[in-house]
Formats: structure tokens, C-alpha cells, sequence
């Protein structure tokens, strides 16, 4: 299965590993839908492409924008989202606000885009979302990373039981050095957690978003690959 004159909608195609899928995408040949909050952000990501594209703004946890959107972009054959919200520290000094947006991101987008564009998704068609190595190794401090991923993985795999023949799979990337998405520890101890992460990984290295991408456009393109969870991961289940 290609790519190639595929309508492919990537949500949080305007940073990081969504940038990647986006650009990959295109490089296949698919028409892609760049969706995301920020315009600006995603039009640096269309300039990066050569193919067919719409720039469509999207909060993705809401419910109504979503229902919009699909409405707007109509039928499709593959959707990619990556949309995440960090949320970091022991559970007793985490603000519900900030609980709350971890859950909007990774597990109400995640159910608005199955219901609201599954009826328009083709057979042969694929849903791709990204949960994460906190799922099946918890830290101090990712209780709601870690209970997040692992509730987007089993929605993923129910919901391959439940739309099938279309496929739907969950990408758990490791430490992945994709822009923006560790700065929030500040520039010290993101290279601290590389470099550890690179000691210890059987691949020696943290990710980049190429290697994230092409795992998407083989979850994407696979037809024998449904309700799974691929972890690209530089073998860190090892570590
Ligand atoms: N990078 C890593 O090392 C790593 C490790 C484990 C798991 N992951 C997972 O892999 C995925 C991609 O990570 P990344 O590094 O590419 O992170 P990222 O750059 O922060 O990407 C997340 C994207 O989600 C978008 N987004 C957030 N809330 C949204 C909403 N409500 N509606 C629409 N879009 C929204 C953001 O764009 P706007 O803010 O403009 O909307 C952003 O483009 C995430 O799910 C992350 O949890 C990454």
C-alpha cells in the first residue's frame, strides 16, 4: 500500500515528530492536512513541503472544532496524531488544570477524531497515535504521562476491534530529540537526559523525528499491522 494520492491528516503538524510524519508524508506523494492550534507554526511546516497541503487550525480537545474539521476535510484515508500536553511532578502538587489538559490531548483528541472521522476514513485507511515509553516505565512524577499513554494504548486497540478492517496502531516513542518537547527541563538537564539515555539504549543514541517518521509511514502503509503498539524506542525496554 502507498501513499502516493492518499489524503493523509497529521494533527500536531506543526512541531517535532508531526512535523517529520508531514514531510515524510509528502514525500510519498500523499495530500497532507496540516492541523494544530497554531497557524503560524504550521505554515513553517508547509514551507518545508512541496506536494498537495491544507493548513487547518485545530484544537483538537474540542469537541466541536473536531466535528468541524472533519466535516470540512471530508473523506480521507490516514490520520496521524501526535498532540500532547506535558504534565510533570508528584501527583499531590499537580494543579487539576494542568492534570486535565494531559488528559485533553492524549485521551479526549484521541476520541473526538475516532468518532468524528471514522465514517469518513476509507476501508484500507489507518488511525496512528503516539503514546509513550512512560506507559510501561513510570518515573516519579509521570503518574498522569504514564496513566495517559497506557489508556491511549488500550483505546487504541479496542478501537481496532471495534472499526475494523480499519487499522488503528499507537507509537510509543523513547527520548526523542524532536525541538521544543523536553525544554521544559531546561537546556542543562535535557542534555543530561540524552546523554544518559544514549549510554544506556542498545542503539546508543536518543531518537530522531526521521526515525519516528518512517515508523509512522510503515504503521500507516502495513495493511497487516492493527491494534498494536510499536515501540521506536532505540531498544530502551532493555535498559
Ligand atoms: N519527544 C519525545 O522524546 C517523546 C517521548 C515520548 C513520547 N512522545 C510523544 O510523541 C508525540 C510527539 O512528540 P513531539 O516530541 O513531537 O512533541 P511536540 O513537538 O510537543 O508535539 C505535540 C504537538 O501537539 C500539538 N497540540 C497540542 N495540543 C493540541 C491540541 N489541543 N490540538 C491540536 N494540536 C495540539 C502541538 O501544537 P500546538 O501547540 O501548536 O497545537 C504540537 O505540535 C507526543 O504525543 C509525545 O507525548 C514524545
Amino acid at each position: 500500500m502507498q501513499l502516493e494520492g492518499r489524503k493523509v491528516i497529521v494533527v500536531g503538524a506543526g512541531s517535532g515528530i508531526g512535523r517529520g510524519v508531514a514531510i515524510a508524508a509528502s514525500e510519498a506523494g500523499a495530500h497532507v492536512v496540516l492541523a494544530g492550534r497554531k497557524r503560524e507554526t504550521l505554515e513553517a511546516t508547509s514551507e518545508l513541503m512541496k506536494g498537495p497541503l491544507e493548513v487547518r487550525v485545530l484544537d483538537a480537545s474540542v469537541e466541536a472544532e473536531v466535528a468541524a474539521f472533519c466535516e470540512a476535510v471530508g473523506p480521507f484515508d490516514h490520520l496521524v496524531s501526535t498532540v500532547s500536553q506535558g504534565v510533570a511532578g508528584p501527583l499531590t502538587g499537580l494543579g487539576f488544570a494542568s492534570i486535565e489538559r494531559a488528559f485533553a490531548a492524549k485521551l479526549w483528541a484521541p476520541i473526538y477524531l475516532v468518532k468524528h472521522a471514522s465514517s469518513r476514513i476509507s476501508p484500507d485507511g489507518s488511525f496512528t497515535f503516539f503514546s509513550g515509553f512512560r506507559a510501561w516505565k513510570p518515573a516519579v512524577g509521570t503518574s498522569i504521562t504514564s496513566l495517559v499513554n497506557g489508556g491511549l494504548e488500550a483505546f487504541t486497540k479496542a478501537m481496532a476491534v471495534e472499526l475494523a478492517p480499519v487499522r488503528l496502531n499507537a507509537i510509543s516513542p523513547g527520548v526523542v530529540d524532536s525541538g521544543s518537547f523536553w525544554d521544559r527541563l531546561g537546556a542543562e538537564a535535557r542534555e543530561r537526559l540524552f546523554a544518559d539515555y544514549a549510554n544506556k539504549a542498545p542503539a546508543r543514541r536518543v531518537g530522531t523525528t526521521a526515525d519516528l517518521a518512517a515508523a509512522t509511514l510503515f504503521a500507516m502503509t502495513n495493511p497487516f499491522l492493527t491494534g498494536t503498539v510499536l515501540s521506536v524506542d532505540g531498544g530502551a525496554v532493555l535498559m
